[in-house]
């Protein structure tokens, strides 16, 4: 017997060199939610994320992204910058989304491309940009962006059923049976098998798992179809607030909500909490194939959102692009090795300080014009200083006048109160610190960058710590001194690249 357990150790002790000195640079896997809200605890519906990861690791109590709205937030977490620095401001081509000055400017300076240089076997599987390989992106499925090893790239938008991908450069067709095209399992199996294959290569891997949930048409899948018949949304005390002292969207642009639209907003609200049981699938069958394959103990997972979600907060039915809370806080959880578990912090992390963060994880020198930087002190909580403030930027995407206000809209067959209309523009600072909890927004008439800083012709300012729902705008009475500081330091944001923003 004690030949027996003197050979097991012996075995047990070679696995472990084998690991340190084949793998000495972890794995890393990141999961990337679309639409996912932390404010409105879309998180507490799911039980794998909640004992995989958050009770293993790291919980961001602060993280928050940057711009509110989808290719935006995503070209930045690609790239480490800001939205003034990678100049993607919609999700249009003509706005920089996935369009050709996206190819130019940022192409090669994404985490793939870095990943790749550090010396990882690099993967996507999702969603990347809102119009990849779509007609008027002047690219098509051909087109596998500089540093991906396997591409596995969701053509356009978000969908559950009826899409197609770039399969490693080529299309590949996909209809609407559960079994084989349900989009979120779709990129589960292959996340599954990209792991089984990268550890027989003793290469570390790098991997970007874009899911379609929550975002409309939040199409669940069929064993999850009705889960949560039976919660409505939140009744946050914004819920169909009357707020006249907002902007001209919520102020004047929408009216409270009908029995009617308190349906449809429920009713979305129950699809997106369904959408997201799959998600939480998806990280269950991606940890225990770690697990199996014996990597677990090396590999760094990283789950987030693009940005988050309001649902009924100030009268406004389900959707993003806006300065408040809802949608500007994201889930942000890390385990890995070094990073305690169970553990919560409150230090702000950004959609920016992602690639960076990666990078330093990987031994790799953070290029000097990202805007964003690296959590590894953080994950390790071996800093006492820390940001304390941060830019929020959102340039409207100048659609349709009345999107603002409300209109049907054909893909979703229901009246919604898209904010892709014309001068929805802001720029706002965020500061968390011992003293402060608060955010002061410039808005602009304007949907074109650059904007001419101080030509705002609104502002609003929330004391979070008064008033969490941010339900009444106190610039007016707000501390003169303060706001002039607010104000420079907006200033100073907007123009901010790389080392001038930290
Ligand atoms: C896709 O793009 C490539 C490169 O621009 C081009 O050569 C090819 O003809 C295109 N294929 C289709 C089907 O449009
Ligand atoms: C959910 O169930 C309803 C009927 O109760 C059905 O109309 C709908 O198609 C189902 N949706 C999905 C995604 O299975
Ligand atoms: C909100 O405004 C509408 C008119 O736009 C009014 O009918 C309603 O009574 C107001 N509700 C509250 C709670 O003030
Ligand atoms: C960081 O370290 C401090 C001091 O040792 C400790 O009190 C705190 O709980 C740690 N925080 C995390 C997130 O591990
Ligand atoms: C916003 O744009 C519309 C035209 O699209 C214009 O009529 C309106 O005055 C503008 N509002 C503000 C506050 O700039």
């Amino acid at each position: 017997m004690g030949v027996a357990i003197m050979w097991i150790t012996g075995v047990v002790y070679l696995f472990i060199l084998v690991n340190v000195v084949y793998s000495s640079k972890p794995n890393i896997v990141y999961i990337l939610t679309d639409d996912q809200d932390i404010k409105l605890n879309s998180l507490d519906v799911q039980p794998k994320v909640k004992s995989m990861l958050i009770d293993e690791g790291l919980f961001f109590d602060n993280a928050f992204v940057t711009t509110p709205v989808c290719c935006p937030s995503r070209s930045s977490i690609l790239t480490g910058k800001y939205t003034h620095n990678h100049q993607t401001y919609e999700n249009k081509p003509e706005r920089g989304c996935n369009a050709p000055s996206w190819r130019q400017l940022n192409e090669k300076k994404t985490v793939g491309y870095y990943m790749s240089m550090a010396g990882y076997k690099t993967g996507l599987f999702g969603k990347y940009l809102n119009n990849y390989a779509l007609p008027d992106s002047g690219v098509n499925v051909t087109h596998i962006p500089p540093g991906w090893s396997k591409w596995f790239g969701l053509v356009g938008n978000s969908r559950f059923y009826d899409y197609s991908v770039s399969n490693d450069g080529k299309r590949e067709n996909h209809g609407d049976d559960y079994e084989k095209d349900y989009f979120t399992d779709v990129i589960k199996r292959e996340a599954v098998q990209f792991i089984k294959d990268s550890t027989q290569e003793n290469k570390p891997f790098f991997m970007y798992i874009g899911t379609p949930a929550p975002h409309r048409p939040a199409t669940p899948a069929p064993q999850y179809n009705h889960t949560f018949d039976n919660h409505p949304a939140p009744k946050t005390p914004s819920y169909n607030y009357n707020s006249t002292d907002k902007h001209w969207i919520i102020s004047k642009g929408t009216p409270p909500m009908s029995d009617t639209t308190k349906m449809i907003v429920d009713t979305l609200y129950q699809d997106r909490l369904e959408t997201l049981l799959s998600v939480d699938d998806l990280v269950g069958e991606v940890v225990a194939t770690l697990q199996t394959a014996g990597v677990l103990d090396n590999t760094y997972i990283f789950y987030n959102s693009d940005h988050g979600y309001h649902l009924g907060q100030f009268n406004q039915q389900g959707e993003k692009r806006q300065p408040y809370d809802e949608d500007i806080r994201v889930p942000l959880i890390v385990r890995g090795p070094g990073i305690n578990s169970g553990k919560k912090t409150n230090r702000i992390a950004l959609n920016i300080d992602i690639t960076p963060t990666f990078l330093d994880l990987a031994g790799f020198t953070v290029p000097e014009d990202m805007d964003g930087v690296s959590l590894k002190p953080v994950l390790f909580n071996t800093t006492n200083m820390w940001r304390d403030d941060f830019m929020v930027e959102y340039y409207g995407a100048g659609n349709t006048p009345s999107g603002c206000t409300g209109e049907i809209h054909p893909p979703h067959g229901q009246q919604v109160f898209l904010h892709d209309c014309h001068n929805n523009t802001f720029i706002a600072v965020r500061t968390i610190s011992d003293k402060y909890n608060n955010i002061y927004a410039e808005f602009y008439s304007t949907d074109a960058a650059p904007i001419a800083v101080g030509n705002t012709y609104f502002q609003e300012y929330y004391d979070l710590n008064t008033d969490y729902w941010e339900l009444k705008n106190t610039y007016n009475s707000a501390d003169n001194a303060m706001i002039q500081q607010l104000k420079e330091r907006a200033n100073k944001l907007y123009h901010c690249q790389g080392q001038s923003c930290h």
